[in-house]
Formats: C-alpha cells, sequence, structure tokens
C-alpha cells in the first residue's frame, strides 16, 4: 500500500467531537505532522486528538504554520509559502521511509484550514503523492449546538466569513444573507460591534467562545462581551431569528 497522508478534522476542541473514523486513521498513523500557530506555542490539534489517541508510541512534530492573511488564488508571502514547503518536504520524507502520517487540523479540514494549502504544496511538489481527508465536526456546528441555534432553515441562505474581512465585504454579507457566521472574531470584536450596529442587527447576533470545551462562553447581550476573547470565538448572527432561535 502506498504511504499516506491523512489530514484529519479534529473537531472544535472537545476530544469527544472526533470522529470514530479520525481516531482509527490516527491509530494506524506511524507518524504525526501538527500545525502550532506560533513558534514557541504547542499544537491545538495535536492537544485534542492526544486525548484520544495515545500518540507516544508515534513520531510526532509540531511545525509552526504563521498566521497571516491569504488571499485565495494568491501567492502567499514568503514566511507562509516557506512553511508550507518545509512542511510538505517533512511530510513526504516521512511517506519515503513507508510511513502513513496523519495531519490533525482544528474543526473540519474544508473551512478555513491549512490543510488544502498543505495539499496543494505536496502535489506541487509531487504531483503522484496519496493524500486523503478526512470531515471534522467544524466550529459553527458546536457553536450551533452548544446555543441550540439553527445556522439555516427553510429558505434560508448561509455566509460564513473571517470577521478579518474589510468593513465593506461584511456589510454586504451582513445584508445579503440570512445568517452569517463570523469566523477569527477575537481580534476585531469593536469593529464588528460598530458594523452590527450600523446593519441592526446586535439583538441578532450570539458570541460563542470555546464551544463546548472548558471555560465555553456563550454571550447573547453584546454589551457584556470579554475584552481579550479567546482565538476560538465565534459568532452567529441569524437575521430572522427570534426568540430561542437567536
Ligand atoms: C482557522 S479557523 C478554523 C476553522 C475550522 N477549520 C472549522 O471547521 O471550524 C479558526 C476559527 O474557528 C473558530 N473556532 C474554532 N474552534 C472554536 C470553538 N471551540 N469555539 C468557537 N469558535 C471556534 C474561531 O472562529 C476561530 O478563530
Amino acid at each position: 500500500m502506498q504511504p499516506t497522508l491523512h489530514i484529519i478534522g479534529t473537531g472544535p476542541g472537545d476530544p469527544e467531537l472526533l470522529t470514530i473514523k479520525a481516531m482509527n486513521v490516527l491509530g494506524r498513523c506511524q507518524a504525526v505532522v501538527a500545525p502550532k500557530g506560533s513558534l514557541d506555542g504547542h499544537s491545538t490539534a495535536l492537544a485534542i486528538i492526544s486525548q484520544i489517541v495515545p500518540v507516544g508510541g508515534k513520531e510526532v512534530y509540531e511545525l509552526f504554520f504563521p498566521m497571516k492573511k491569504i488571499t485565495a488564488g494568491q501567492e502567499p508571502c514568503a514566511e507562509v509559502r516557506e512553511a508550507w514547503i518545509d512542511a510538505a518536504k517533512k511530510i513526504l520524507a516521512l511517506l519515503d521511509e513507508g510511513k502513513d502520517v496523519a495531519f490533525p487540523t482544528l474543526g473540519d479540514p474544508a473551512i478555513y484550514s491549512t490543510g488544502y494549502y498543505l495539499y496543494e504544496t505536496l502535489l506541487g511538489l509531487r504531483p503522484e503523492v496519496k493524500v486523503l481527508f478526512y470531515s471534522g465536526i467544524s466550529a459553527m456546528s458546536s457553536c450551533s449546538a452548544e446555543t441550540a441555534i439553527p445556522i439555516c432553515l427553510g429558505n434560508e441562505m448561509l455566509a460564513v466569513i473571517p470577521a478579518t474581512f474589510s468593513d465593506e465585504r461584511i456589510r454586504r454579507t451582513l445584508q445579503d444573507f440570512d445568517t452569517i457566521v463570523l469566523m477569527k472574531v477575537h481580534r476585531v470584536l469593536e469593529r464588528i460591534l460598530i458594523l452590527l450596529k450600523e446593519a441592526d442587527l446586535l439583538e441578532k447576533a450570539v458570541f460563542i467562545e470555546r464551544a463546548g470545551m472548558e471555560g465555553e462562553r456563550i454571550i447573547r447581550d453584546l454589551s457584556e462581551l470579554p475584552e481579550n476573547p479567546h482565538y476560538f470565538s465565534t459568532m452567529i448572527i441569524r437575521r430572522n431569528g427570534q426568540g430561542i432561535f437567536c
């Protein structure tokens, strides 16, 4: 069997939200390459999986992936590109040693994840490389479950965007969609509050920090938002939300 890279969604943080499939595949991999967002920090994805799958007997590498703005279809900055290439080379070396490699990534790999950039970089270096993806429970699904707020119903339209987009794009999205999920809100809350007020949507928004994890906070009255929220923070805005659905 050709050694394979398995790109695995870990779910949003609660280790019980790792899928059985993910657990089984992780158990079979001889090596784990896990992303971390700061040079001296640790990988959150690795911390999540290691609560369920023992990694002691595996080769484990935590590699730094700088958290920089990336525009789809455009080359990233040199620092980011280098990190992708370094990770891809490390993975190729492990595959060449005959090892199956797991790359755990937060939530679902299909949503704002490093997984697909890594995939593209690997294909660029070696087109015949074998890569498989495993979906995970996304942060927005977990935020929905924890708040009992649906993401979309009936004829509603959904937009999922980072809160770091320009004011203009956020304004348009707030106007055009029924449910708006704002990811990465932690550093831009003040600006988002202004835009929500402008769109008269302050009362239709819910803030969720660390959904399903220790220290979870759900804030429905946005005048009570924390000053320094955790990176694991998301907002759900439901334009038609009424009563229990908002
Ligand atoms: C780089 S994105 C990764 C998204 C992930 N791939 C997914 O499927 O949800 C990181 C953002 O996901 C959201 N997030 C991740 N885990 C979360 C959690 N436990 N609670 C609330 N938001 C979370 C936050 O908005 C955070 O800034």
